[in-house]
């Protein structure tokens, strides 16, 4: 939890509603949260959802660990402190995201359940939709993909606090959708999302 440091700052509304918008754009904005092991498909799943949606005339944007790591983030490790800020900016982020409409796409190792809830707190809190995608993947099969052989490198001691090595990763309790990546296949994980996505009004 961090604290607030400016004093004397309020909240300025504006005269545009999220209904305005979301007339405007016709979708809700939402945050679709990815999380799972390095290597679970968190992205791979991410991009081709991008893609179907764009086919059908709806706009999602990515937030990718990796690219957000290059920009706003490149000032953060993998401590537990770092990844707890690493994941606090980019629900900060994603919220800024879904309150303009867009179906947010954000994909995290986000290892720690209480990183997690605490951005689905601050989406509950403004009344915008968050989704827990648990991206679940054996380990094994995970190691086997490798692929960027970030596990090769971590078995070998050359990195230090890797997720599923020697650093933690805890799994969801209640996610609003499981996908078991190492069983199902891309085109189905996609399709059960937009499902998800349809079911609850959040495409219209
Ligand atoms: S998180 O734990 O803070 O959510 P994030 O998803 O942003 O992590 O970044 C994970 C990516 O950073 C991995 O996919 C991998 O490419 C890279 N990486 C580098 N070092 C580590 C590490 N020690 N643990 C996990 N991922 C790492």
């Amino acid at each position: 939890m961090v604290n607030q440091k400016a004093t004397n700052v309020t909240r300025h509304e504006g005269d545009v509603s999220s209904a305005d918008r979301r007339a405007l754009l016709g979708q809700s904005g939402s945050t679709l949260w990815f999380t799972g092991l390095s290597g679970s498909g968190k992205s791979t799943i991410a991009v081709a959802l991008e893609s179907a949606l764009m086919s059908q005339n709806k706009l999602s944007y990515r937030l990718d660990g990796d690219n957000v790591r290059l920009g706003i983030n490149k000032n953060l490790g993998f401590s537990g402190a770092d990844r707890a800020e690493n994941i606090r900016r980019v629900g900060e982020i994603a919220k800024l995201f879904n309150e303009a409409g867009v179906i947010t796409l954000a994909s995290f190792i986000s290892p720690y359940r209480e990183d997690r809830n605490q951005v689905r707190r601050i989406h509950h809190e403004m009344g915008l939709a968050f989704v827990e995608i648990f991206v679940d993947c054996d380990l094994a099969s995970a190691e086997k993909r490798d692929p960027k052989g970030l596990y090769k490198k971590a078995r070998a001691g050359e990195i230090k606090n890797f997720t599923g090595i020697d650093d933690p990763y805890e799994a969801p309790d209640h996610p609003e959708l499981h996908l078991v990546s190492d069983k199902m296949s891309l085109s189905d994980e996609v399709k059960i999302i937009i499902k998800y996505l349809e079911d609850h009004n959040l495409l219209s």
